[in-house]
């Protein structure tokens, strides 16, 4: 492919965290699905390919949700009255049972993939369950609709329901022949190993997830330090560990190829220190940590420990799939956390959170989440014209409104990889 086009409009994204970029009535140039430039206007040796003129409307990154659970899509918005290990005894794993059943999964799938199609998550990282051939077909949905993401097959072979439990050495084969089958899918859509957190996986499983990461090459996912009955629990199965954090690093479960772990809410200063080290991305869920009454994560101390934050639905911890509304709720939870109990936390401003959910993610998967040079273009349109406001306003602030008040009604276009993304994925399947 040697392809090159041009998309006009107004442009807004985050190289860093602290400000965003704006080019009004600017010009992104898009060769082989890479950002050969971004600026005002066109250089000479462009100035022959099609445009795309997208007029007044906003041009942004796509969204990067790094941590949601598709098999939990069905139980949005259900069994918001418990914490964390009721809520996955009562609630949760019953429902991820049911994907031992193709049909039932492929039903499921195709909803969530076009869900995340709708709202303009580009790039996701994501849990299926211990089902190998359901998360294949996950996998394949996801290929077929053109979005991109890993998908981890999950492991489980301790404390968990007889419905929903795997024998060791049965995981770690599943785990490898599930390896191999997902080299299929080429480069949007990839595996991620994905030990489902302590409680429920042994020592043996762990650090044979860990040696597999390493033999193939791939990265990592799991919980982290979410709930304080967790966190007595995983002390209480490891007593000789100094940490939930330090099991995950005995076990070569951090460390060795790019992890990211979900929640890190109740971390010591120690276990901030070896996320550092190690280069953990910490997935951030605040509707999660809301639901689940988990807690309000320290992000302005991860952030100073110099940790990669990223954001995440926690579908379906948390309840809502768009990231502009994650991104949002992170911003005001992280408002509660310096009212309500340090007045060092500075809460986070808008371009920082919207960094984490497009930028900050997007590293997890190369160049991706931002308009500079070299990027993969992944983009969304937004024509926020709907959003009634007789008043000028600048760009910035006709995307803080788009954030805080619009929908997916307003994303008119989408691009993933320098791919038009044109009919949702329901139409195609
Ligand atoms: N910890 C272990 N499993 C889960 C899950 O499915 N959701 C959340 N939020 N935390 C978990
Ligand atoms: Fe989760």
């Amino acid at each position: 492919m040697n392809s090159v086009y041009i998309v006009k409009g107004n442009i807004i994204y985050t190289s860093r965290p602290a400000e965003f970029s704006v080019i009004p009535n600017g010009y992104v140039i898009v060769r082989n699905g890479c950002i050969a430039y971004c600026g005002e206007s066109i250089p000479s040796e462009y100035e022959a390919y099609p445009v795309e003129d997208y007029g007044d409307n906003l041009i942004i990154p796509g969204f990067v949700d790094t941590h949601a659970h598709a098999p939990q899509f069905c139980n949005r918005g259900l069994g918001m009255d418990k914490e964390l290990l009721p809520w996955l005894e009562t609630y949760t794993f019953p429902e991820e049972a049911k994907f031992s059943d193709l049909e039932y999964a492929k039903t499921v799938y195709s909803a969530f993939v076009n869900e995340l199609w709708r709202y303009g998550t580009t790039r996701s990282i994501l849990f299926g369950t211990i089902h190998k051939e359901s998360t294949l077909l996950l996998m394949k949905l996801l290929s077929e609709a053109g979005l991109s993401a890993f998908v981890g097959k999950v492991n489980m072979d301790r404390n968990s329901p007889d419905y929903l439990i795997e024998d060791t050495e049965r995981s770690l084969h599943d785990t490898r022949v599930w390896l191999e089958e997902a080299q299929q899918f080429g480069p949007l859509v990839r595996p991620i190993v994905t030990p489902r957190f302590v409680p429920s996986c042994t020592s043996r499983l762990m650090s044979g997830l860990g040696d597999l990461a390493v033999e193939y090459n791939v990265p990592i996912q799991s919980h982290l330090s979410e709930n304080h009955g967790e966190i007595d629990w995983v002390h209480s199965l490891h007593p000789d560990s100094s940490s939930y954090t330090d099991v995950y690093c005995e076990h070569r479960l951090m460390g060795t190829v790019p992890t990211v772990m979900a929640h890190c809410i109740h971390l010591s200063d120690e276990e901030m220190e070896r996320m550092h080290e190690t280069k953990t991305m910490v997935a951030h869920c605040p509707y999660s940590n809301v639901n689940l009454s988990s807690g309000i994560a320290p992000i302005r101390k991860l952030l100073n420990h110099g940790i990669s934050i990223a954001l995440g639905s926690d579908i379906s911890g948390g309840h809502d799939i768009s990231m502009a509304k994650v991104l949002t709720e992170a911003v005001g939870l992280s408002k509660m956390k310096w009212a309500e109990v340090d007045k060092s936390y500075a809460p986070l401003t808008l371009p920082e959170a919207f960094y984490m959910a497009t930028r900050g993610g997007g590293q997890f998967f190369g160049d991706v989440g931002s308009f500079e040079t070299g990027y993969e273009f992944d983009a969304l349109v937004i024509d926020d014209h709907e959003l009634f406001d007789p008043n000028e306003r600048s760009i910035e602030e006709r995307l803080e409104r788009w954030l805080y008040i619009g929908d997916d009604r307003h994303i008119v276009g989408r691009y993933v990889a320098g791919k038009s993304l044109d009919t949702p994925p329901m139409a195609i399947v």
